[in-house]
């Protein structure tokens, strides 16, 4: 048999319906903040990918769907939707003509992971990008809207992990003491560390490793290496969460997988998803749009993992549930003389709107009803011999029992009328 690749997962109907239900609450939430839909290729030159994300990240040298053309051009799946939005904004000069952009996007991202529960190797996110504004209020308000939007999915208690980088020159000073640092405990560190100790040392910070955390929990931290102005661009995001309510603890140990960042970033968590529990991340890079050939733009973002996302709705018992989608009405038709009228009748529920099941065959009375309870419909439409002679269909409303003879018009009124829909 063949089956999905690793790291896959077929969405079937059932579970593409928490998937449906994100994705509505984010553009109505996106709405709100004044961002539009953008979509850009699912892959790209591979160099946007090596020069946006990093050449020392793990996504950039272990994870990333890499593969030449017949004309030998190295493409790569996107494993983030960043970079791309910034190279489509910059290639039609958008970011010329209107300062300040505000897009989103929704779609599958690719990184060639272990797989594990809520870590795929094709996933999906939903990420959105503020670009033009160098001041903590867009910081604030992309956290803000990151946590509103999980909110309006029902989740509570969401608290946001935020920290700051600082600039590509604090940084620099802080590798250098990190290196120092982890350097004279090299013995200490785990394989991955002593890796990163050459490479990137600030993501050691990262490391889940238990037997790395008492290291860790000594090393220094970047919140020491500020300067003043990132400082009080930190002090100002906190201040304007605090003024809207937003919940965020300062966590200075984070750092993020993508090395574009500079001052603020952030993570969301959620509970019930294991090891891969955050769901969101993202922060500001005021120096990414320049490096891929733009003006020079200040911006921030973040990007949901959505099924880590779904994973947490089921958790929290929130969301659409497992159920597909319920029929508005089920037709059973006894008979083949009446298969033109039933395709007629379908065709008038269909045009005003209503879900309408049949299978397009004749099938007796009784398993028609079984069919049409199974199908969880609201309503069963019998068209018989008796119902076409009078021009008329039996309808049964399935949650009260009664059975009325009504005009094929009269159905959609019916069915219109019984429940919100
Ligand atoms: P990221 O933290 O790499 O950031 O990914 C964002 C989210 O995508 C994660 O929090 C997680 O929920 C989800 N995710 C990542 N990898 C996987 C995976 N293998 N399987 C399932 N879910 C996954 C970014 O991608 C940045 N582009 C965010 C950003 C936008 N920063 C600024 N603007």
């Amino acid at each position: 048999m063949l089956t999905c690749p690793r790291g896959t997962v077929d969405l079937l109907p059932g579970a593409v319906e928490a998937f449906q239900f994100l994705e509505e609450t984010a553009r109505r939430v996106f709405a709100a903040y004044d961002f539009d839909e953008i979509r850009v290729p699912i892959f790209e030159d591979t160099a946007l990918f090596v020069r946006g994300i990093g050449e020392t990240t793990d996504i950039v040298t272990k994870e990333m769907f890499t593969f030449t053309t017949r004309g030998d051009q190295s493409l790569t799946l996107r494993p983030e939707g960043t970079a791309g939005v910034v190279r489509a904004l910059v290639q039609h000069g958008l970011l010329k003509t209107q300062p300040v952009t505000k897009v989103y996007y929704v779609g599958p991202m690719f990184r060639y992971e272990r797989p594990q529960a809520g870590r795929q190797r094709q996933f999906h996110q939903i990420g959105f990008e503020l670009f033009g504004v160098p001041g903590p209020e867009a910081d604030a308000e992309v956290i803000a809207l990151c946590a509103r939007f999980l909110q309006a999915l029902g989740f509570e208690g969401v608290r946001t992990k935020i920290n700051s980088l600082g600039l590509p020159e604090e940084r620099k000073v802080f590798n250098a003491k990190l290196r120092d640092y982890f350097g004279a405990r090299e013995a200490d560190l785990d394989e991955d560390s002593q890796r990163r100790l050459a490479t990137n040392p600030l993501r050691i910070l990262d490391s889940k490793n238990p037997a790395m955390q008492s290291i860790l929990a000594e090393a220094p931290t970047v919140q020491e290496f500020l300067g003043d102005e990132s400082r009080a661009h930190f002090d100002s995001v906190r201040r304007q969460l605090d003024a809207m309510g937003i919940d965020y603890d300062v966590a200075p140990r984070l750092v993020r997988g993508l090395d574009y960042y500079t001052r603020t970033v952030f993570e969301t968590t959620l509970p019930g998803l294991g090891a891969q529990d955050a769901v969101l991340g993202g922060g500001r890079y005021d120096n990414l749009v320049e490096e891929l050939g733009g003006p020079s733009v200040p911006a921030t973002g973040a990007a949901a993992g959505m099924e880590r996302l779904a994973l947490a709705l089921k958790a929290a018992g929130l969301g659409p549930g497992e159920g597909v989608s319920r029929p508005d009405v089920y037709l059973i038709v006894p008979d083949d003389d009446g298969m033109t009228e039933a395709s007629r009748c379908c065709d008038v529920w269909r045009r005003a709107g209503l879900r309408v099941r049949w299978d397009c065959a004749a099938r007796s009375i009784r398993s028609g009803m079984k069919g049409a309870n199974k199908s969880n419909a609201r309503f069963a439409a019998i068209l018989g011999p008796d119902e076409r002679a009078q021009g008329k269909v039996a309808l049964k409303n399935l949650s009260g029992g009664e059975q009325t003879l009504v005009t094929v018009e009269e159905v959609v009124a019916a069915a219109r009328g019984s429940e919100p829909r």
